[in-house]
């Protein structure tokens, strides 16, 4: 099995959990609460836009889960807000105030319902310093992972606000 976690789009081979019901959601849970799942079971796990969601407290414990779930040589696709490209693009004086604020949304969350808020942000850094702490290898930033047409791809003003990494277990 393969795992897309916060995710809404059905694709053969892939499972969704997501804290919400929604149309083609699997499983519903919280991707900081693996314990649905046994070691060593998932193939691949997926998750664009959901890991900024955890709270500061759970960031290490959920990449254990992740870790543990993961078959050996399984992949953990992540995308987050990249607050590199975030923080540069709201530091420009050629960008107009409503790109800014839709900017600062990207940063802290849609907060649209409950589950829509962001706890943490990431760069590439940050990201790969949790991931290497956890035991994941072949860290890897990518452009696209060429797997679902969701926020992983998302490029609102021409350039992509996400950051892309692929790691090994
Ligand atoms: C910003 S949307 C991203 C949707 C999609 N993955 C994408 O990249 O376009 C966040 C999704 O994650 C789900 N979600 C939020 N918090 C979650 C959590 N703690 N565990 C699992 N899913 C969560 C939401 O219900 C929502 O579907």
């Amino acid at each position: 099995m393969k795992l897309n976690i916060g995710g809404d789009i059905v694709k053969e081979g892939w499972k969704i959990l997501n804290i919400q019901n929604k149309p083609g959601v699997d499983f519903i849970g919280d991707i900081s609460n693996l314990s649905q799942f046994e070691n060593n079971s998932i193939e691949d796990i997926y998750a664009s836009h959901v890991f900024e969601h955890v709270t500061q407290d759970k960031i290490e414990a959920t990449l254990q889960e992740i870790y543990r779930v993961l078959k050996k040589s399984g992949r953990f696709y992540v995308s987050v807000p990249d607050l590199d490209i975030l923080f540069h693009a709201f530091r420009s004086t050629l960008l107009d105030i409503k790109i800014k604020k839709h900017i600062l949304g990207m940063v802290f969350g849609g907060q649209e319902d409950k589950h829509d808020f962001h706890y943490f942000g990431y760069n590439f850094e940050i990201l790969e310093d949790f991931l290497k702490s956890t035991g994941f290898s072949k860290i890897e930033k990518v452009k696209s992972f060429g797997l679902f047409e969701d926020t992983s791809e998302f490029k609102p003003y021409g350039f992509p606000i996400s950051l892309n990494v692929v790691a090994e277990k």
